[in-house]
């Protein structure tokens, strides 16, 4: 078996119209080819600075500590609840989809008790039932998806920031499908950690997942400092706060990474770093009420193509993302068959969905560098014609034809 055997990768130019991971931006891959710098070389510390600098603005917050954690978006979502939660803490869990199980799951892991406030998948919760339970219960954090992808839905967050600070609990929001696509201004939400990933609106591969801190939230986690035996520094003095139970999601620890004290935490991943960074200047240089323009029109031409061939678009209409939309898979249509067509015949990869939606629901994403014209109608276009090779009678060219209408409204 020769050096060869399996060759030099080169996959197909896929169009990743699902609900994420979606085609990085051409300068982000580039930026990703830059040759690699040791972590604390001078130059790589400029660049975590200005990292720092730049999801600021991408965040909407003043937060000093908006930084990268190295891993995919649970990576931050379970270094947050990590850091601030102890065992036996309650968290308020609000949850409408998968990804509300999953910020469960992991606040189970942690030993916290969780109290859920639920909807059903394709519907948001009310602000007052998460008040009612909020106030019951006064939680040590409400923890809470934004857009969750796999019902497609968007939960509004007016509101949840000021019950927080009431019931004195933390604010914690998973922002990974949505963060530069749909607006989420952290401070004016009153939000202590939000989190993301670039692999959705930021148009970058996953492996990277932005976070952001606020100064109430740095503080009770810096109340948990206990710096790893090998690394303790007289200017590090460990606190009396419970040791945080992860040393690779220690918040702590990380945020004296990124300090200016640059404790020896972990191996940056460089080229993930330039990653990130430059899905922030490509998000900034195109301006963010743009961004979310763009990604608005791009779900109201999914929509109205959907509608327009006559299928079904899934959910509550008041509450939808704007980046990714679901729609029911017709009767007597094959998921899977349809799948394969669209991969095989037009390279272009669109998803179902999990649990009680797996096989019922198509998702269609529209976002990052795939939130364009060209996109969206080459995927309506494919859609119908795999539906009709599949048997389904459809009206011609309808959904290019509406979404084409809604580009030139
Ligand atoms: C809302 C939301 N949260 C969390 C995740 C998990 O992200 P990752 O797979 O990057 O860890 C996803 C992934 O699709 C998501 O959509």
């Amino acid at each position: 078996m020769g050096p060869d055997f399996f060759g030099e990768i080169d996959p197909p130019q896929r169009l990743l119209m699902g609900p994420g991971p979606v085609n990085a931006h051409p300068r982000v891959l580039r930026a990703m080819s830059a040759d690699l710098l040791g972590q604390f070389d001078p130059e790589m510390t400029t660049y975590m600075n200005e990292v720092m600098a730049l999801y600021r603005p991408i965040f909407d917050t003043q937060n000093q500590w908006t930084f990268l954690i190295d891993g995919t978006s649970r990576a931050a979502i379970e270094a947050s609840l990590i850091s601030l939660v102890t065992p036996g803490d309650s968290v308020l869990v609000v949850d409408f989809g998968r990804f509300g199980l999953l910020l469960r799951e992991i606040v189970e892991r942690i030993g916290g008790v969780v109290v859920t406030v639920s909807a059903e998948w394709g519907e948001v919760v009310p602000l007052e039932a998460i008040a009612a339970a909020a106030r019951q219960h006064e939680p040590r954090v409400i923890a809470c998806v934004h857009g969750d992808t796999s019902t497609t839905m968007a939960q509004p967050l007016d509101g949840i920031g000021a019950l927080a600070q009431e019931v004195g609990a933390f604010f914690y929001v998973d922002a990974t499908a949505t963060l530069s696509g749909m607006p989420l201004p952290t401070d004016a939400l009153g939000v202590d950690i939000m989190t993301a990933g670039l692999q959705k609106c930021l148009g970058g591969p996953s492996g990277s997942a932005p976070i952001t801190i606020s100064d109430r939230a740095a503080e009770a986690i810096f109340a948990r400092r206990h710096v790893e035996k090998g690394l303790r520094r007289d200017d590090l003095a460990n606190s009396h706060g419970a040791r945080i139970g992860s040393n690779y999601f220690d918040l702590a620890m990380i945020m004296d990474y990124w300090s200016d004290k640059r404790l020896n935490h972990h191996t940056e991943a460089t080229s993930m770093l330039y990653a990130a960074r430059e899905c922030a200047r490509v998000a900034l240089a195109e301006g963010l009420e743009q961004r979310f323009a763009r990604h608005a029109l791009a779900g109201q031409a999914v929509t109205a193509g959907l509608r327009a061939m006559g299928l079904t678009v899934f959910g509550d209409d008041a509450h939808r993302m704007t980046n990714v939309t679901g729609v029911y898979i017709p009767d007597g249509i094959d998921d899977l068959c349809v799948r394969r067509r669209m991969r095989e015949d037009f390279e272009i990869e669109i998803g179902t969905s999990f649990g009680p939606l797996v096989g019922k629901i198509w998702r269609i994403g529209a976002m990052g560098y795939n939130a364009r014209k060209h996109k969206v109608l080459l995927t309506l276009g494919a859609l119908e014609a795999c539906l009709r090779a599949e048997g389904l009678v459809l009206p011609a060219g309808a959904g290019v034809d509406a979404a084409l209408a809604v580009y030139h409204a």
